[in-house]
């Protein structure tokens, strides 16, 4: 059996040369010994994209994109299929996941300041994959077709209905019909499974790019010259495993005990365009967008100042150029970050009981 499988790898190392791929990948890729938790958010998240591929792969097997079957088509998955259940919960579990670890990782980026030179194409592709998982969560919130699919699609289209002059334009371009239709159905589904996904999969790919070019830091406050270095292979792989196995661990448990966070009540019903249910709120991730909306009088003020928080978010590591990195030692930072922090989360938490 050994001498088998001995010679099958023969053949593939002379025809491909692969071991040395796989050595320059793992054994011989050196990072610095001293990497933090914070170090291992970026494993856990390409674990979420793995199993959103896997388990939206599977949802497409009995998955039916016509607003006169979706709905039947998703209970028929929960109820029938088996396990169906189980891969449906954890498709909608780990999309909660995905945007909160997102959330870890680019705060760790920020307060340890490793979007400054020579990281700033990490931190932008990270702000390019920040909104496509948004985009792709958004999307794929309406295919179930159900109350709140159908009602969180229309408020959340609505919106971009109050920028002048191409408001009412971009909805019906948005939805395909001048109401969330089986039009907006088609194109969200066709978004969601393959051209959202394809697109984010080339950003991670330029993100890892650019983090093996520049090399990844090492904790603020550490000289990377001085820091010993470990061999990615076992080392680092170790401490992503850790973290991995904690993130897997929650995520068993959300799915086996609070089902209810990803399947709300008008989540069970099917859609009714003629039916508004009385609280229609986004999912926690969209609800201080949501707040700040319902706050500035106008709405397209509302739109036009969360544009500007992002655009300044994007154009952060050529304003911000000091080389100092260490939170302490850059108090205006610190302090304006952490209040914006606070300030996301107040509005959220209003949002939820507004
Ligand atoms: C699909 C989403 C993402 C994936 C799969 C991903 C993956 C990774 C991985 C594997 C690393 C290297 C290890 C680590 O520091 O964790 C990394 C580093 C980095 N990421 Fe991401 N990331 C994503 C989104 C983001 C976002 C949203 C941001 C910020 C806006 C971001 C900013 C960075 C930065 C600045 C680094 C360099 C860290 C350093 O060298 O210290 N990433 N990412």
């Amino acid at each position: 059996m050994k001498r088998w499988t001995q010679s099958f790898w023969d053949w593939i190392e002379e025809r491909t040369g692969i071991s040395r791929v796989v050595r320059g990948l793992l054994t011989e890729y050196y990072v610095p010994a001293n990497l933090n938790v914070w170090y291992t958010m970026g494993s856990i998240l390409l674990v979420c994209f793995v199993i959103q591929i896997i388990t939206g792969i599977l949802l497409l097997v009995y998955y039916v994109p016509q607003t006169s079957k979706a709905f039947e088509s998703v209970k028929f998955i929960t109820s029938t299929v088996p396990f169906g259940w189980f891969i449906r919960r954890m498709h909608a579990m780990t999309a909660n996941l995905f945007v909160f670890v997102l959330f870890l990782h680019m705060l760790s980026t920020l307060f340890m300041g490793s979007y400054k030179k020579p990281r700033e194409v990490q931190w932008i592709t990270g702000l390019l994959l920040f909104a496509l998982v948004l985009v792709e969560a958004l999307s794929g919130y309406l295919l179930p077709w159900s109350q709140l699919s159908y009602w969180a699609t229309t408020v959340a289209t609505n919106s971009v209905g109050s920028i002048p002059l191409i408001g009412e334009k971009l909805v019906v371009w948005l939805r395909g019909t001048p109401k969330v239709s089986q039009y907006t159905l088609g194109r969200f589904f066709a978004m969601h499974v393959s051209f959202i996904p394809f697109t984010i999969l080339v950003v991670i790919g330029i993100h890892l790019l650019f983090m093996r070019l520049t090399g990844i830091s090492a904790p603020p406050g550490t000289d990377k010259s001085k820091v010993p270095k470990v061999p990615f292979y076992p080392h680092m792989v170790m401490k992503d495993l850790a973290s991995i196995f904690v993130f897997l661990a929650v995520l068993m448990l959300l799915i086996f005990h609070y089902p209810q966070f990803a399947f709300p009540h008008d989540a069970l019903i099917p859609a009714n365009p003629l039916e508004t249910p009385l609280h229609i709120k986004p999912e926690w991730y969209f609800l201080a967008n949501y707040q700040t909306l319902k706050l500035v009088p106008n709405e397209f003020l509302g739109i036009l100042v969360q544009l500007l928080a992002g655009l300044f978010l994007f154009f952060l590591p050529f304003i911000d150029r000091s080389p100092e990195r260490r939170p302490l030692k850059r108090p205006l930072f610190t302090t304006l970050a952490t209040l914006g922090v606070l300030a996301y989360i107040a509005l959220a938490i209003w949002g939820h009981f507004s």
